[in-house]
């Protein structure tokens, strides 16, 4: 489904808590939006990608008290130090990142909650049952799993907490048959399959009406009729996706207009742990107010350790940089969407990373590129020669980018990029049987050998412009070996529906040869 003129393609990560630093759970989502959106500008559309921190609640409080830091100085010091230089590192391309306690947010959650407040979808009421910090969620008794005699939050294996309080409700109850058959009508709307029927079943064995507010702790954002209280943090946390693009603002200010041009959102990517906050009650938060919903929730599996959600609350939480100083942060870009179908859990394994490093990225790809750019310079005085054609790799180029481009809109991420690694196969299959080193050999093959490298390097450079979005630093490396940025623009620029063209890197361009891609590993690390 495309979006109408004017609509940017709006894609979302879950606001991670700062109660700690990034882990490479975190890393996974907002590299896979990374990727998306990046494909999505390289189709050509406008694209909004917003991304950000969950600073309210126990959970991010109590850790602040243990550091004897005030949680703003805590959230303060940790997204500047942390978050921030963290999604820099990976070369992430976000449009904005919100902060939820940001004035640009926090007014605009009291607004939207005093505007449900007037129109009857808040009453007062009495919470009594148990609450997990770590999740930040109200658990139903048959959420929870036993250990020991101790009630135990499955997710987090800790014991919850019970709450008993005086609080505002949100009667959430009254939309479970629109969102029952939101979802019934709009298959697509929350994905994949196993995500979708999880949500279907939930709503149909009812839901009650929600806390949403707090009454024990004060940090959070004051309910604005009862300052004795603060907005329950998942409440606040859901509408970050309306106030970064200016919920509420009046249609011609500036915020009201990047409503009209990012609302409702494309795609919320989240964890398969936060899917109901997203798929059950931010929807009806958003019915109640008379917006509309998300086009599409999609729910992506867990990285596991030792058969178990990574988190730095188990302590089996791995850094990115743990990867990224001995992989380099393309080839972790590459690997965990490469390695796990979207939507699946997968298991961490250095193992495996190592073995796809060296075979799928050092040998197919970066080898075909010094092996190309090392034959341009040596056969063709490092000029790219006459445009030639090929008509297999041509056919399976247009193959390869209609597949890829299928995959990757649907958020496989994998089938996409298998797509491209198996024309990078066929390519370097194409250079072995042609064997321009032989051709080499007897200069009356000069014409046959340039036609072999000439179709290479056209190959590397449609490889060069669908890995863009995976590996951005890499294949712009790549580019300009090629000569590309001089001849045909920045890579950034390039559509994909253009890659097919046959014959766009000009005769003459110069070809650097190019500096190894993917070095070998050092294992001593
Ligand atoms: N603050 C809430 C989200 C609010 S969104 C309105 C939250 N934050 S979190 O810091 O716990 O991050 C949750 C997200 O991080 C998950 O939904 C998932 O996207 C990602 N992951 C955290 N651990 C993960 C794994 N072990 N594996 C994969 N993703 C993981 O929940």
């Amino acid at each position: 489904m495309s979006n109408s003129v004017g609509k940017a393609f709006y894609l979302t990560t879950p606001i991670y808590y700062v109660n700690d630093a990034p882990h490479i759970g975190h890393a996974y989502t907002t590299v896979a939006g990374d990727v998306l959106t990046r494909w999505h500008r390289q189709r050509g559309e406008e694209v909004w990608f917003l991304t950000g921190t969950d600073e309210h609640g126990q959970k991010v409080m109590r850790t602040a008290d243990l550091n004897k830091v005030s949680p703003q100085d805590w959230v303060d010091r940790l997204v500047e130090s942390a978050w921030k230089p963290n999604w820099k590192a990976l070369n992430i391309a976000n449009d904005d990142f919100i902060r939820t306690t940001e004035p640009r947010h926090t007014e605009r959650v009291q607004k939207f909650l005093q505007g449900l407040k007037d129109s009857g979808h808040i009453y007062a009421g009495k919470y009594e049952g148990p609450y997990c910090v770590d999740c930040e969620e109200f658990k139903l008794p048959g959420d929870l799993i036993e250990a020991n005699g101790e009630k135990l939050c499955p997710i987090h294996s800790k014991p919850i907490e019970l709450v008993n309080e005086n609080n505002w409700f949100f009667k959430l109850s009254a939309f479970v048959e629109p969102l029952l058959k939101h979802y019934k009508d709009n298959p697509d709307a929350c994905q994949p399959e196993s995500a979708r029927n999880e949500v279907l079943s939930f709503l149909e064995g009812g839901v009650s009406d929600l806390s949403i507010s707090r009454s024990t702790f004060d940090w959070g954002i004051p309910v604005p009729w009862d300052t004795d209280q603060v907005v329950y943090v998942w409440f606040d946390a859901l509408l970050n996706y309306a106030t970064a693009v200016g919920l509420g603002d009046d249609p011609n200010s500036q915020g009201g207009r990047k409503f009209a041009e990012t609302w409702p959102a494309d795609v919320h990517l989240v964890g398969k742990d936060i899917l109901r906050f997203h798929a059950v009650i931010w929807p009806a938060m958003l019915m109640a107010a008379g917006l509309s919903v998300p086009k599409k929730v999609f729910a992506h599996g867990w990285l596991l350790v030792g058969g178990e959600k990574m988190s730095k609350s188990k302590l089996t939480g791995i850094a990115p940089s743990d990867i990224t100083d001995h992989f380099g942060v393309d080839a972790f870009r590459y690997y965990f969407l490469r390695a796990i179908p979207f939507g699946t859990d997968g298991s961490f394994s250095w193992e495996d990373m190592s073995a796809r490093y060296t075979s799928e990225l050092a040998n197919d790809f970066g080898n075909l590129a010094s092996r190309l750019t090392a034959m341009v310079e040596k056969y063709c005085a490092g000029v790219i020669p006459a445009v030639a054609k090929d008509r297999a790799l041509q056919s399976a180029l247009e193959a390869t980018v209609s597949k890829a481009d299928q995959a990757m809109c649907a958020l496989d991420f994998q089938g996409g990029i298998n797509a491209i690694m198996e024309f990078c196969k066929k390519v370097n299959g194409y250079v072995t049987e042609k064997e321009p080193w032989k051709l080499a050999k007897d200069s009356a093959n000069q014409g046959q050998l340039e036609e072999v490298l000439y179709n290479t390097a056209e190959s590397l450079r449609a490889l060069a412009v669908l890995l863009n979005p995976v590996m951005p630093a890499t294949c712009e490396i790549l580019w300009e070996s090629l000569g590309a940025n001089k001849t045909l623009g920045s890579i950034s620029q390039q559509k994909i529906s253009d890659v097919v063209l046959w014959g766009q890197l000009p005769a003459g361009s110069i070809v650097i040869k190019s500096a190894v891609l993917f070095p070998r590993l050092d294992d001593s690390k």
